[in-house]
């Protein structure tokens, strides 16, 4: 079921194709990061990342593009009121399954439904006015139409509420076939999978898929009406990553946290 609210018959085919490629990678991206001798020491350094950035919980906090739920359960186990939207019903699946026990110490797990990151309004659970912050992780780089989703994003806000977004240049050179050093990612779409999601009518429409610098995304934030633009970078996230290594068909990029406050 097609979710963009957009006109162009473009917006939909490129979503389509980004919701067929992260669900059919959810179970292996989910297992990823949910495994591994890494995981309490990755859930604490989010912790940190995620308590410094957000206001005091509990807070109304919307995780737009959510997949398996890593921010949102986390979000939710630190007290926040948290709603994960994203657009991949496998993602969602896999999000549902363990949000319980992600969550863990009795609180109530995040709300997980599905919708557009760049009309995220047009999902009936998800209200104008109604949240302290919205955040993402990983998303800015493969969202279409970025700069409306964030001006969209700023009118789900209370009056000061927070965007925080926390991604990296993964991609300065474009998204090309042999991407990740010719490792390929694990799906349940076949080889080369990614590389036929991401061709170039997809890439095209990501205005961020190719950036050199995350202040590209800090100018998004500002040109949309965000302020106090900040951009700082993740120094215990490269750390662990550097320790640890990264999923295949990845590399080791400095993460970078972006936030904005509505006026
Ligand atoms: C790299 S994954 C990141 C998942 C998660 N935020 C995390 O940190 O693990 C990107 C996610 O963005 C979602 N996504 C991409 N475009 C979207 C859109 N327009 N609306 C909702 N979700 C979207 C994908 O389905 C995918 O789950």
């Amino acid at each position: 079921m097609t979710l963009t609210t957009s006109t162009t018959t473009d917006a939909t085919s490129v979503q389509d194709k980004l919701d067929q490629y992260w669900s059919g990678r959810a179970t292996a991206y989910d297992a990823y990061q949910v495994g591994g001798e890494r995981y309490a020491l990755d859930r604490a350094a989010w912790a940190d990342v995620w308590s410094s950035a957000l206001p005091t919980a509990p807070a109304d906090v919307l995780d737009v593009g959510t997949g398996s739920g890593y921010v949102a359960t986390l979000l939710a186990g630190l007290g926040h009121r948290v709603t994960g939207l994203d657009s991949a019903e496998g993602m969602l699946e896999r999000a549902r399954d363990h949000a319980d026990r992600l969550t863990g110490d009795d609180r109530p797990a995040p709300r997980f439904v599905r919708g557009d990151a760049v009309d995220p309004a047009a999902t009936p659970q998800v209200e104008e006015g109604a949240f302290d912050a919205v955040v993402s992780r990983y998303v800015l780089w493969t969202l279409r139409d970025a700069d409306v989703a964030v001006q969209r994003w700023i009118r789900l806000l209370r009056p000061g509420g927070l965007v925080a977004c926390v991604d990296a240049t993964w991609y300065p050179e474009g998204i090309r076939p042999e991407a990740g050093h010719g490792e390929e990612v694990e799906t349940t779409e076949g080889p080369g999978a990614f590389a036929r999601a991401y061709d170039a009518e997809v890439q095209a429409a990501l205005p961020l898929a190719a950036a050199h610098t995350m202040e590209d995304a800090a100018d998004l934030f500002r040109a949309a009406g965000l302020e106090d633009v900040t951009l700082t970078r993740l120094d215990a996230l490269l750390e662990l990553d550097e320790r640890f290594g990264v999923a295949p068909g990845h590399e080791v990029r400095p993460q970078y946290l972006v936030t904005g406050r509505r006026p």
